[in-house]
């Protein structure tokens, strides 16, 4: 498989569901993201062997922050885990390292441990993983649009602008969003950037999502005809 599939450039995942797969087994929730770390591993090594441009995945939104404090710590030191661990495996299949969103907000050790995953694989020319962290889509574009007033004084704000100050500039636009779980929203995702983004809902939760989801998603968009209004 994969010979007559349209692959494309830019895969986005709202990872959703950790919470649930770990209820219906009777276990706390942190353990459903812990195995959503695995679906993590699993859908990059498919992005890799898929040669998928960039891969992003929204892993903590601003909304976030009003879950108890037991899961977001929990959820540092699992990222934490996560990048030092993965680092060596992303060099050996050349996968670039990128985290996107208002990191001063997070604990000083994560956003050392992510700089430095960063720095070490910047060199790096397959995959791009791009992780959504503390990111939400408003505050993207509330950011982009003081950035640029306060770098361009008295100019008015043209859509190329807009792409050039949003956090994700420099990246294409997702062509492909992935959302798990059965939820079909948009939970303040890349707003922006979706303007023409093929959508894609599945029931399966995230820990469950592997390589033949993700699969099956991929032959889904291949499917699809986008028109970006043309006829
Ligand atoms: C997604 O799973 C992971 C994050 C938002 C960090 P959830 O934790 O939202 O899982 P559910 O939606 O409660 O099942
Ligand atoms: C979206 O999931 C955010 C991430 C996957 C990081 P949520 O579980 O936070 O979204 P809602 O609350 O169901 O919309
Ligand atoms: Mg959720």
């Amino acid at each position: 498989m994969g010979d007559n599939l349209k692959i494309p450039q830019h895969v986005s995942i709202i990872m959703d569901g950790n919470g649930r797969w770990a209820k219906s087994l009777g276990k706390e929730r942190i353990e459903g993201h812990k195995e959503g770390a695995e679906s993590v591993r699993a859908c990059l090594e498919l992005a890799v062997e898929m040669k998928i441009k960039y891969l992003s995945l929204f892993a903590f939104s601003t909304e976030n922050w009003g879950r108890p404090d037991e899961e977001i710590h929990g959820l540092w030191s699992l990222m934490l885990k996560s990048v030092v661990n993965e680092t060596s495996n992303m060099l050996k299949n050349h996968v670039r390292f990128m985290v996107l969103g208002n990191l001063e907000q997070l604990p000083e050790y994560l956003r050392i441990a992510v700089r430095d995953c960063m720095k070490a694989t910047a060199s790096c020319t397959g995959t791009t993983l791009v992780l959504m962290l503390n990111y939400s889509g408003k505050w993207d574009i509330v950011q982009a649009a003081n950035r640029f007033f306060a770098e361009n004084p008295g100019k008015t704000m043209e859509r190329e602008d807009m792409d050039k100050y949003l956090v994700t500039s420099g990246i294409p636009d997702p062509d492909l969003l992935i959302r798990t779980s059965g939820e079909e929203r948009i939970s303040n995702y890349m707003l922006w950037q979706t303007a023409y983004t093929e959508f894609y809902f599945t029931d399966i939760l995230w820990p469950d999502f592997r390589k033949p989801e993700f699969r099956l998603a991929l032959e889904a968009f291949s499917k699809r005809e986008r028109r970006f209004g043309k006829v």
